[in-house]
């Protein structure tokens, strides 16, 4: 990475969002901290462009369209407004936000295609898919729904299981169906068009050291034990996407194929504005390229897109920078229990550079997971933005207009003092701002904002304004002073409301050089108010909201594939089959033989391998200790079940998993996924008790 102080030319993205869902708290880590970053380069007197778009092809968004009975051109015309509108409310600044669905992105891929051809990197065969008749489509995997291969369990995707985690193709599944329409898929054999990954192993093996950090790297290099697997760059129709040159309008590029090349497409879009090409930017040797992910996607950034890029002879990105992900409370986000929140909530209730503040104060430029924890957001933002920072302004400046004549003057020495140590800090400061570090950025400010508040509480100009009215002006210069460079370098951060303190002062829109002046004899303006504090009713308002509206869009979900069910065909017969075995009577006896313990966790720990699973250890009396391998990962972080009293089934025969065995079944209620509960007793109840 380029550390010179001459202007850098920088280009950088972040993924593009779906064009079949809302913006959410989640996306926002990525999009605030690339944000910050960006306003933060711009401050430095560098060129950076900040790049993005929608993801609008593939099946889902399709499907959905489908389901809402409009065209997917329609959707995600819906979707692009949408989004659009999110950003620009929480203050996200594009250079330009395009989508993949133009016309640049179409001819950008079929040259990439055609340099993959060329280049002899593309072969063909024949694969066996699951097609299903009634909806006339190939069904990706998560489209299908059968019973594991593995350990029988029921209502799975077509490509692993929630229970015991295996992973397994849709084909090997018993009791399959099309997940939306019910009906059982027929295998089909259709010609597919695969991209020979393992030409670019070599490169592939060089570059991800150099272009990631090193966690990542090493997660990532672990597919280069073997082979790299040919990539199947091709969807059969009906497919909402580009059509493959040659194949009649029939296969599609899939969608993780054109959605990258959507950083170009719209960087072309964005260079043309500038009376400039695509290679003028993309292919500038002095330009930097940034690409800001999720942990989630690394795959697709580190190793198909640089191949693709080598292939067609274009530049590759400097930095693949990846973050983690969001938790709430401590707990995956949950639509039913109301953590599962759109950006449009959040902004119906709060602030919008409140929770910029609050992920700036959590995020390390690292892969590690962040975690909002909703009572945390309040008291940070009330206590120290509210409390330390913005109170300097609205005490200082609304004294010295109000009070007195609202022209600053000098400083004491002491003032002076902190003033130049604030400047002394930017350096530092910029630094953490450059590494993403923007924990450390903020604990700086902080920081100074602690000094700043002793020194106006000890010097209480409040107590001498009749008595030494010179002396106080001094006090309140030196205070603003302190206030002025604290929002300079929060700007990245905060850009809104630094605007209103360039009003205050009177001054054009700062740079990160301007935080190193000194006010003396300005007359300040009318103080405009900046931030007040957070009522904790607000935030349960708002999750309250955001519960209703997942249950919403569930139940609308669930109506658009009832009605899109074929009525009376065997397949949904037989699906009303399983539901009528699910809730068929049992005897007292058969209950009786269920034999359900009181058991303690004592231990808990994650399966990194499965995305479901957690290992539990539980304490089920009489010194006997269980593993279980529960599918519980999405509901629950592994450290907040030590401890606590669960229900276990203790007679159930013990299975072999993949992960080991699991010798018995704690009791959750709820669909799954993150909308799972466990049942717990009331308090007082021992180890070991029998549910009666
Ligand atoms: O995971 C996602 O949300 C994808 N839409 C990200 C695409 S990023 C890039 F490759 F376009
Ligand atoms: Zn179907």
């Amino acid at each position: 990475m380029s550390t010179a102080t001459s202007s850098r030319k920088i280009l950088m993205t972040t993924a593009l969002p779906y064009a079949n869902g809302y913006i959410h708290l989640g996306h926002l880590v990525e999009y605030l901290q690339a944000d910050y970053w960006n306003r933060f380069q711009n401050m430095r007197g560098h060129q950076c462009v900040y790049i993005c778009a929608d993801d609008t092809h593939g099946t889902p968004i399709m499907v959905k369209a489908r389901e809402q009975g409009i065209t997917p051109e329609q959707l995600i015309a819906k979707s692009y407004e949408e989004h659009v509108a999110d950003f620009k409310d929480f203050q996200v600044e594009f250079a330009h936000y395009g989508s993949t669905n133009s016309e640049e992105n179409r001819i950008l891929i079929e040259h990439f295609y055609k340099k993959f051809k060329d280049g002899g990197h593309i072969t063909t065969r024949a694969i066996k898919q699951l097609y299903c008749n009634h909806d006339k489509m190939f069904l990706p995997d998560r489209f299908v729904k059968g019973t594991c291969p593995n350990c029988g369990a029921k209502e799975q995707y077509g490509d692993s299981c929630d229970v015991c985690a295996a992973t397994y193709s849709p084909s090997d599944m018993k009791e399959v169906h099309c997940s939306i329409c019910g009906t059982t898929p027929v295998l089909k054999d259709s010609e597919s068009i695969f991209f020979k990954l393992n030409d670019y192993k070599k490169y592939l093996e060089e570059w991800i050291p150099k272009h990631t950090a090193n966690d990542v790297a090493k997660k990532m290099l672990e597919w280069f034990n073997e082979d790299l697997l040919d990539l199947d760059i091709s969807r059969d129709e009906p497919y909402f996407g580009f059509a493959i040159p040659g194949t009649d309008n029939k296969k599609f590029f899939y969608v993780w194929v054109d959605a990258p090349m959507g950083y170009m497409s719209t960087t072309e879009q964005w260079a043309k504005k500038q009376g400039k090409s695509l290679q003028d930017i993309w292919q500038d040797p002095s330009r930097e390229i940034y690409h800001f992910i999720g942990k989630d996607i690394a795959r697709f950034h580190t190793i198909f897109w640089p191949a693709f890029l080598k292939a067609a002879d274009f530049k590759s990105p400097n930095h693949v920078f990846v973050h983690g992900h969001l938790m709430v409370n401590g707990e995956k986000m949950s639509k039913s229990k109301g953590t599962f929140i759109a950006a449009r909530t959040y902004l119906n209730h709060l602030n919008p550079e409140f929770l910029r503040y609050y992920y700036a104060t959590k995020l390390n430029g690292t892969a590690e997971d962040i975690d909002l924890n909703l009572e945390d957001f309040v008291t940070r933002v009330n206590s120290d933005l509210v409390g330390k920072i913005t109170n300097l302004a609205s005490r200082g400046a609304q004294m010295l207009k109000k009070k007195m004549d609202g022209v600053m003057t000098s400083m004491n020495a002491q003032g002076n003092e902190l003033v130049l140590h604030a400047h002394a800090k930017g350096e530092e400061i910029a630094k953490y701002y450059e590494a993403r570090d923007f924990i450390k950025a903020t604990n700086e400010i902080r920081a100074l904002a602690d000094k700043a508040n002793q020194y106006f509480d000890e010097k209480a100009p409040w107590k001498t304004l009749e008595t030494d009215p010179a002396g106080t002006k001094q006090v309140l210069t030196a205070t603003l002073n302190l206030f002025r460079v604290l929002a300079i370098y929060l700007k990245p951060v905060l850009p809104h409301y630094t605007a209103k303190v360039e009003k205050l002062f009177g001054e054009k829109p700062y740079t990160w050089a301007d935080s190193q002046k000194i006010l003396l004899g300005t007359s300040i303006q009318d103080y405009e108010h900046l931030a007040s504090r957070i009522e904790a009713d607000k935030v349960k308002a708002m999750v309250e909201e955001s519960r209703a509206l997942n249950e919403k869009i569930a139940a609308e979900k669930k109506a658009a594939s009832t009605s899109a069910k074929p009525a009376a065909t065997g397949a949904a017969v037989k699906t009303e089959d399983r539901n009528a075995e699910k809730s068929s009577e049992i005897t007292f006896d058969d209950f009786m033989k269920v034999d359900l313990r009181i058991g303690t966790v004592v231990e808990a720990e994650e399966i990194k391998e499965a995305d479901k699973l957690l290992r539990l250890k539980v304490d089920i009396g009489g010194g006997e200790i269980r593993q279980i391998i529960s599918g519980i990962k999405a509901a629950y972080s592994a450290e907040k079940l030590v401890g606590r009293q669960v229900l276990v089934c203790v007679n159930l025969a013990p299975r072999k998993m993949k992960f080991g065995m699991s010798e018995g079944m704690v009791l959750a209620a709820g669909d799954g996924g993150s909308d799972l509960y466990m049942l717990s007793p009331d308090s007082g109840a021992k180890a070991g008790s029998r549910v009666k």
